[in-house]
């Protein structure tokens, strides 16, 4: 296994990489709540990998889309994402460290109010990150939208590229095959950590929203040839099977593009589908109990969006005894928690007491 990390990481280490997280990421067990639920609980902090305080799982993922559009000769870079996008957020934060124009194509689930702009919205600001808010016109689904402000960023990509300028275009989450690319070195990463700690993962849960982390981690791991079932946590509605076979496209294409002859298949993607109701940035019950539960037993924060849906999936496959007692478990902790101060609509009742 240790040559298998070996070519990994000799495989990823040869792409174009700008140096902006600090890795690795810490890697421990989370002692008091493995003896509360009877399994061997580590986590992976990636909410720890920089650039800033407000770390998370996109800066892996930047480092190869950032170096990539340093190759390119980039001086701008566009890209798409809820108005409280962590992606879009770090991806800001990536263009400043390197003198990159950061263009944001920011996606009104939640409508912002323009007199109290918070969390990552109010970050962006402070970037001072060029910001076009596409609201939801009147009878037009969440879905529409979404797809109006990838139509509407698009145009302004053509339009700037038409003037001459290098423009580089980040899709939303960073999930292109460069960006999950970033995610399979972290994979190897991760399983360095895990020989030198004689840890053996049989799970690995993660949250999946836009499919790069995952898509990365299945890459990742079917080179190394461990043991581990990775599980993604949707943290949006995903269409049986297409959501898998996309994530399977997008693992083979970095694969590809890394120089690996290896593929895999959408059979090798474990999603659950059943944490993210009510929907994308909406608050669950199981997701603010979990947030609590972390922070009380661990003082580890979540947030509730992305890691406490996850988290609140891996909590009920213990419960279900889907993961049998005793077994050793990673959570993959990829950031997020500036959603604690964002919305009410998307914070819900986790201050509540309880
Ligand atoms: C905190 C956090 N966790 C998990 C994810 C999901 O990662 P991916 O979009 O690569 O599936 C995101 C994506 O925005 C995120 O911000």
């Amino acid at each position: 296994m240790q040559e298998n990390i070996k070519k990994l990481r000799q495989l990823t280490g040869a792409k174009p990489r700008a140096n902006l997280g600090f890795y690795p990421t810490p890697f421990y067990k989370l002692e008091r709540l493995s003896g509360q639920l009877g399994v061997e609980l580590y986590i992976k902090r990636d909410d720890f990998s920089g650039m800033s305080l407000f770390g998370g799982n996109k800066v892996r993922k930047l480092e190869y889309l950032m170096g990539d559009a340093l190759a390119q000769g980039s001086e701008t870079v566009v890209t798409y994402g809820a108005t409280q996008s962590n992606h879009a957020m770090q991806t800001a934060t990536a263009c400043r460290r390197l003198g990159l124009h950061p263009v944001l194509f920011l996606n009104a689930y939640v409508t912002p109010d323009e007199n109290d702009i918070r969390a990552n919205m109010l970050l962006d600001r402070i970037l001072g990150a060029e910001m076009h808010v596409i609201q939801n016109e009147p009878g037009e689904t969440d879905q529409q939208t979404e797809q109006r402000c990838f139509q509407t960023g698009k145009e302004h990509v053509q339009r700037l590229r038409d003037a001459g300028h290098k423009c580089y275009d980040v899709p939303m989450g960073g999930s292109s095959h460069v960006g999950a690319a970033g995610f399979a070195d972290g994979y190897g990463e991760l399983m360095e950590q895990c020989v030198q700690a004689n840890v053996r993962p049989q799970y690995i849960f993660c949250a999946t929203g836009s499919g790069g982390t995952q898509a990365g981690l299945v890459a990742g791991h079917h080179l190394v040839g461990d043991a581990a079932q990775i599980v993604g946590v949707a943290v949006s509605r995903k269409k049986p099977d297409e959501y898998e076979a996309y994530c399977a496209d997008l693992a083979n294409r970095a694969l590809e593009w890394l120089g690996s002859d290896e593929r895999v298949s959408a059979a090798d993607f474990t999603v659950d589908r059943g944490y993210y109701l009510p929907g994308y940035e909406q608050p669950s019950e199981a997701a603010s109990d979990a947030i609590r539960l972390l922070a009380r037993t661990e003082g580890l924060m979540m947030d509730p969006v992305y890691t406490g849906k996850a988290f609140a999936g891996l909590l009920d496959w213990i419960k279900q005894g889907k993961i049998k007692p005793g077994s050793t478990v990673v959570f993959w902790h990829t950031g997020g928690a500036t959603a604690l101060f964002s919305e009410q609509e998307i914070v819900g009742s986790v201050s509540r007491e309880g």
